[in-house]
């Protein structure tokens, strides 16, 4: 892969976003080309849709999964699901990389031992957002959540406890990767509209993948 030659976002550096919360930046840079392949094979299996909330709306993010369980969502409400509703077969396995990638970067942020059973990938374009939520369709919440940003940059929204609480914004760029659990692992948290310039190699998208413990 090419690297961006022209911008330098602090690689290396940490970003704190709360007290358990932080932005490692650029730590999945070296691995973007493994982590693209993978991409490229899994959603061969099981390719990126747009679902429908329980309100009924399509979702303007485009998604599929990787694991034992997959996030899903439809007019019956959200919840994890061990198969892929398009094509009834389980979801594709979680690729080794992706596995390391999670649990290296959760110790890296304080959270040692973080065994992902659940990746839910993002596709975003220009105008794609994610409005604040809460994670919280998982059965416990001792784990962490890892997100890693791959493609155009974004504005990365996160707030308190309270929907109703200030968020903080934060570009998420190329190869960054967010943590945040213990005190901060209910924070509400979302995506501005994507807009900006394309990214190099991926033109005008962004992919996020976050990866938890669901069950
Ligand atoms: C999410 O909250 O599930 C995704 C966040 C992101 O795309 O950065
Ligand atoms: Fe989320």
């Amino acid at each position: 892969m090419i690297p961006d030659l022209f911008t330098n976002h602090g690689i290396g550096q940490r970003e704190s976003m709360a007290e358990q919360a932080v932005i490692l930046r650029g730590f999945a840079l070296d691995q973007t080309d493994d982590l693209l392949r993978q991409i490229f094979a899994l959603q061969a299996q099981a390719p990126f849709r747009h679902m429908l909330t329980p309100g009924g709306f399509r979702m303007s993010v485009a998604l599929t999964n990787c694991g034992a369980l997959g996030w899903t969502t439809d007019r019956r409400g959200y919840r994890y699901s061990p198969t892929d509703p398009n094509s009834g077969a389980p979801w594709p396995d979680m690729p080794e990389c992706f596995r390391q990638l999670a649990c290296q970067a959760a110790e890296a942020a304080g959270f040692a031992g973080f065994e992902a059973d659940a990746c839910l990938l993002n596709r975003y374009q220009p105008g794609t957002r994610l409005s604040l939520h809460q994670d919280r369709n998982e059965r416990g919440f001792d784990a962490p959540v890892v997100s890693v940003s791959l493609g155009m940059s974004a504005t990365f929204l996160f707030g308190g406890l309270r929907r109703s609480d200030p968020a903080r914004r934060f570009l998420l760029h190329h190869g960054d990767v967010a943590v945040w659990g213990g005190q901060d692992r209910l924070r509400y948290h979302g995506v501005a509209p994507l807009k900006g310039p394309p990214h190099p190699t991926l033109g005008e998208q962004r992919l996020n993948f976050t990866f938890r413990r669901a069950d």
